[in-house]
């Protein structure tokens, strides 16, 4: 493999450790972030990684002529497209920016990416999209309906891939319906670095660990699992990664959507005591009220991706948390402690 494959929002959690597997795997990177929730350091790290040089432009999606400027500037041949806002609760406040951030970019991405000829794409969509299930596991063939504006952008820009695909047989899109992604790079370089308090169960649990933070809440222990509390499919991010490199590699004309999870669901619960584990240290925790809009169990059926993508994710909760451990705590102020950082890493080769 030999591609040069643009990845939008590759300086954020899932892009760069997705760079870092590219890379590995022999295709070039070109790497499009406003920073808007990352730093400029997880590109640092990521040439740190791999030993290769990654071109970084920092740019806004709704900028369509800067876009162009990276299509023109580079012999793009597909895109993974990252970018975009992410937090459930930000969303229901300030719904026109989610809707601009996340659709406006992505009608211009797609806009280029015609005019330019470029007709390939792996696109981030989420579980959220299926809301409160009504069966599990769950299969891509089930109800959608998401609760919360963030969740209508991830199906709105699905419906946009469909009827782009179904314009034009050139164009080969994979979406790829995400479950919960936790865990870090194994090298403890490269991780999750949320701005503020993290919304999401495994950061804040980890800055529990680290000392950031005096205790976990429990969003309820009257859910209807067996053990009171939400139960949720965690897959390794790097599983995730290795999930897009098998979606580029198997694109086939028209629009698919794929589960990428790991099958395996855990509880809250659990995911506290392996924590405590993997870390040696203690974990308060009180059990509070339901959090809004949360529901007791989300759980994917991967086998489509098991089976089209000849793909599986086989690291377990124990890997997920330890990895995402060994990041924390060698940076409990994420990629603030690296800025500077003199750490012996491969020397990067120019590029090609
Ligand atoms: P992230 O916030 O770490 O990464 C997103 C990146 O996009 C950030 O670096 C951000 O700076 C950049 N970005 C945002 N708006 C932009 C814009 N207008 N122009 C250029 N860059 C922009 O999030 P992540 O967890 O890595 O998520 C990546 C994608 O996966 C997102 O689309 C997210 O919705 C989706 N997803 C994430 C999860 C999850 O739990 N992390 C689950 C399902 C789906
Ligand atoms: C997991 C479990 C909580 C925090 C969210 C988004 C979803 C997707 C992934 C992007 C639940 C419980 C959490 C805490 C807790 N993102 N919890 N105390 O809600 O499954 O999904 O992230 O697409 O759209 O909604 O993940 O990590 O927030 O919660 O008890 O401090 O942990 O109630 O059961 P969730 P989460």
């Amino acid at each position: 493999m030999d591609k040069t494959v643009l990845v939008t929002g590759g300086a954020g959690y899932i892009g760069s450790h997705t760079a870092v597997a590219l890379l590995e795997r022999g295709h070039r990177v070109v790497i499009a972030d406003n920073l808007a929730n990352s730093s400029a350091e997880a590109v640092v790290t990521v040439r740190r990684l791999t030993g290769r040089e990654v071109a970084f432009h920092q740019i806004d999606l709704t900028d369509e002529d800067a876009l162009d400027e990276v299509f023109a500037e580079h012999p793009i041949e597909s895109v993974i497209h990252f970018a975009g806002l992410k937090a459930v609760g930000e969303s229901v406040t300030a719904p026109l920016a989610y809707y601009r951030a996340n659709l406006i970019s992505t009608l211009n991405l797609l806009n280029r990416m015609q005019h330019r000829d470029v007709r390939k794409l792996v696109f981030s969509s989420s579980a959220t999209v299926y809301g409160d299930p009504e069966q599990l596991p769950i299969t891509e063939s089930a109800r959608t309906g998401a609760t919360n504006p963030y969740g209508r952008t991830k199906l709105m820009i699905e419906e946009i891939c469909r009827d782009l695909a179904a314009s034009d047989p050139r164009w080969r899109i994979s979406l790829l319906r995400y479950f919960n992604p936790v865990g870090a790079h194994p090298s403890g370089e490269m991780g999750e670095d949320p701005l503020g308090v993290p919304n999401n169960l495994v950061p804040y649990v980890m800055q529990v660990a680290v000392g950031r933070r005096d205790r976990m809440r429990v969003f309820g222990a009257d859910w209807d699992t067996p053990d009171g509390s939400g139960v949720r499919d965690y897959i390794h991010v790097l599983d995730l990664a290795e999930g897009h490199l098998a979606a580029l590699e198997h694109l086939e004309s028209g629009c698919e959507v794929f589960n990428l999870g790991t099958g395996r669901g855990a509880s809250v619960f659990e995911v506290i005591k392996t924590t405590e584990n993997v870390s040696g240290r203690s974990i308060p925790f009180e059990v509070v009220g339901r959090r809004d809009g949360d529901i007791a169990t989300s759980l994917a059926d991967p086998s489509k991706a098991n089976e089209a993508l000849e793909w599986r994710a086989d690291r377990n909760l124990e890997v997920m948390l330890r990895d995402a451990w060994n990041w924390q705590s060698r940076h409990p102020n994420g990629y603030a402690d690296k800025v500077g950082d003199d750490v012996d890493v491969p020397t990067p080769t120019p590029p090609d």
